[in-house]
């Protein structure tokens, strides 16, 4: 065998797909996860597979145009509360076609770059009960991982520099390439097992994020005087949450928000902000003492109730008294002044946004 026939099928042998079909269902906030999942689906193509990215939900046209062609199914979306985030956990449960696929969950993790030096995020149960989720409806599961890239929680964190996203994310595509070159071989690429058990025992914070929290924090929106009610938070969300209400058409979160950042990253005056003050609020009227004093009077006047109706109720109490803070603080920013005040009060008006590479249009102005 000549040299160029032997180097041409080592390549051959190198870019040999074990898949016919690749189809990844991502759901993603700012464009960490697509990008991802845009890369996996790139090396499969160049790998002679047929591959398509579709978000979770959607309907796609069948991909395998051969019936007993190999096909491979991959989740893919962020991390929330060192978890898998509702849509993500969603889709694990109502993927079709599962039972008997090949599949891989591969998840996104916030980092951050301090001087020379990328912090990786923390996946903990993000990865592992999506693929538990899988394998229980009969998916053979040949992958389960995490890249690490930029942090894009911007209620909490301002957004790195331009330089340490594109650090981080260069070291995210290198890793994304890196599994998916494994998977698509046919090998097995299972691993984070010590966060899987380190969020496990982290799960109890995990569920107070999915079931309380996740609704604060959506609940903590609003867009400050900059606003122009131009729409576009309503209609880049992808769960349809914001409402454009009342004459001044003015935007309104709704408990269906996941806070998946797409509105803060898009919003092309820079406008919405995370009012994190009005958390502490929340925490106030739902914690410690008011809780306990709604909780003290319900005990004397139910004392008929089990513990799962108290629970209930007392869940029923934190999303109501949440609802209706957030109305009345809607209302209030109604007022041109006050909306001048919430907004200037806010540590995410300082923020820079944070916008996924390649994700959607520019933002004209990243903060005041
Ligand atoms: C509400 C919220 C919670 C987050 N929680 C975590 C977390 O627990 N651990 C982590 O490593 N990153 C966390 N992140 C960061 C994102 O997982 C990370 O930036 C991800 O790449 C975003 O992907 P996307 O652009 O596809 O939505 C969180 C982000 C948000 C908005």
């Amino acid at each position: 065998m000549s040299v160029a026939s032997r180097a041409g099928s080592a390549d051959a042998a190198a870019t040999a797909c074990a898949y016919d079909a690749v189809e990844l269902v991502v759901w993603s906030g700012t464009g960490n996860s697509r990008r991802v999942a845009v890369r996996v689906a790139a090396a499969a193509r160049i790998r002679g597979a047929e591959a398509v990215v579709r978000s979770g939900g959607e309907t796609a046209a069948p991909l395998v145009p051969n019936p007993l062609g190999r096909r491979l199914l991959g989740l893919l979306g962020p991390t929330h509360g060192f978890t898998a985030p509702w849509p993500l956990l969603r889709a694990a449960l109502t993927e079709p076609a599962v039972r008997g696929t090949d599949a891989f969950v591969l998840v996104t993790r916030g980092a951050m770059r301090l001087g020379r030096w990328i912090l990786p995020g923390f996946e903990g149960t993000a990865a592992v009960l999506p693929a538990l989720l899988l394998a229980l409806r009969g998916a053979r599961v040949r992958g389960m991982g995490a890249v690490d890239m930029p942090q894009n929680w911007t209620v909490a964190f301002p957004a790195g520099s331009p330089a340490s996203v594109a650090a981080i994310v260069a070291r995210g595509d290198a890793r994304a390439d890196a599994f998916a070159a494994r998977l698509l071989r046919g090998e097995r690429a299972v691993g984070g097992w010590a966060q899987a058990v380190v969020g496990a025992m982290m799960l109890p914070l995990s569920l107070a994020y999915l079931l309380v929290a996740r609704l604060m924090l959506a609940k903590a929106f609003f867009a400050d005087e900059r606003c122009t009610s131009c729409g576009a938070c309503a209609a880049g969300c992808p769960h349809g949450a914001i409402r454009l209400l009342g004459p001044g058409r003015r935007p309104y979160w709704t408990f269906a928000c996941h806070n998946c950042m797409r509105c803060m990253s898009r919003c092309p005056e820079g406008a919405i902000q995370g009012a994190q003050g009005w958390l502490l609020f929340y925490a106030w009227l739902t914690g410690l003492p008011v809780a306990a004093s709604v909780v003290a009077w319900w005990g004397v006047s139910a004392g008929w109730a089990s513990d799962t109706v108290r629970a209930l109720v007392g869940y029923g109490w934190i999303v109501a008294a949440v609802w209706v803070a957030y109305g009345l603080l809607w209302l209030g920013l109604g007022v041109p002044g006050l909306r001048r005040i919430l907004g200037w009060t806010t540590l995410t008006r300082r923020y820079r946004r944070y916008r996924g590479p390649g994700h959607g249009d520019s933002v004209r102005r990243d903060a005041a």
